[in-house]
């Protein structure tokens, strides 16, 4: 069993996917472009953690010794040693690309699975970057990582079986996620179905059918999900939508996954959703 994992990028999914692996018992490499963003990083995971310890979930002494278990660098070259790595930095192909083919060229274990937390772009592009495509392949987390049991398991075209494997094996065994395969297509399962649902919410608001909290109320209360469309939208943070729209748009070209003017209104202005303290709702208080 894989023990040595490297996660790329500390934002909201990368300390996510940290932390379940540190609390595992991994040994966890995370890396940033900058010390900065990997002092954030280190501080959203304690966060985290301590919530945990709040709410029962983990104890002071597990807490600790996950923290232990994490290290953080800027330096690429530290993740020779590495029998997998989850990357989750930002969803811009060409980023990707350039990190994966670093990594190819640094990671020694030829069998260890190099995964893209990608929630929209194609696998088989990332994997087509490295020398080794038969080691790339999809590993999606959803967002509250610690608290969600799903991972999407996505190969390419190109990915070797053995090593699909491999990285399922951890995402299961080790992490404790329930897997779900699918095929390299934009949206994979879950934001296929999801995207053009909280699109559609906010095409509701646009045109003025119903307020964001009747529209979150009714599926709340009349559909008994834990939250409404537009809650989420804001939780997963607009610009991420509009992104994923537009991917899945230009990979389908169906009007359902087609960006609504008011999201992108929404984004230039600034307004992202929880991180930045407006979106649908407001969050400054
Ligand atoms: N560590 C461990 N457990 C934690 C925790 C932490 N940091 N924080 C909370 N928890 C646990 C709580 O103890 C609680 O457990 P219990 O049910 O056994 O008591 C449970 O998680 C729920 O926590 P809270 O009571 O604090 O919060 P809520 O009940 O309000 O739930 C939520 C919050 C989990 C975010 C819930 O509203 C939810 O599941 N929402 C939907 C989220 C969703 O759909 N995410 C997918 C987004 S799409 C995505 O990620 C894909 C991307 O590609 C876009």
């Amino acid at each position: 069993m894989v023990q040595r994992v490297g996660v790329i990028g500390a934002g909201l999914m990368g300390a996510g996917i940290a932390e379940v692996a540190a609390k595992a018992g991994s040994d966890v490499l995370v890396w940033e472009a900058k010390q900065e963003f990997a002092d954030a990083g280190k501080a959203r995971i304690e966060k985290s953690l301590a919530k945990a310890v709040e709410r029962g979930k983990l104890s002071e002494e597990d807490r600790d010794a996950a923290v232990q278990r994490l290290t953080f660098t800027t330096n690429l070259e530290d993740f020779a040693d590495r029998e997998m790595v989850m990357e989750a930095i930002i969803e811009n192909e060409d980023v990707k690309k350039d990190v994966f083919a670093k990594l190819d060229a640094i990671v020694e274990d030829k069998k260890a699975p190099l995964c893209s937390n990608t929630s929209s772009l194609p696998i088989q592009t990332i994997a087509s970057a490295t020398q080794n495509p038969e080691r790339v392949m999809g590993l999606h987390f959803f967002n509250p990582v610690p608290v969600l049991p799903l991972v999407e398991v996505i190969p390419a075209l190109t990915t070797d079986e053995e090593i699909v494997e491999r990285a399922q094996n951890y995402a299961t065994e080790k992490l404790g996620k329930t897997a779900i395969r699918a095929k390299d297509r934009s949206g994979f399962i879950v934001n296929f179905l999801l995207v053009p649902y909280m699109l559609s919410a906010i095409r509701m608001v646009e045109q003025g059918v119903a307020t964001p909290e009747d529209i979150d109320n009714g599926m709340k209360l009349g559909a008994a999900h834990p939250m409404g469309p537009l809650t989420l939208a804001d939780m997963v943070g607009l610009d991420t939508c509009a992104f994923i729209a537009d991917v899945m748009y230009k990979e389908y070209g169906d009007p359902s996954y087609a960006c609504p003017p008011l999201l992108r209104r929404m984004v230039t202005a600034g307004h992202t959703g929880r991180k930045s303290g407006k979106g649908f709702y407001d969050y400054s208080k």
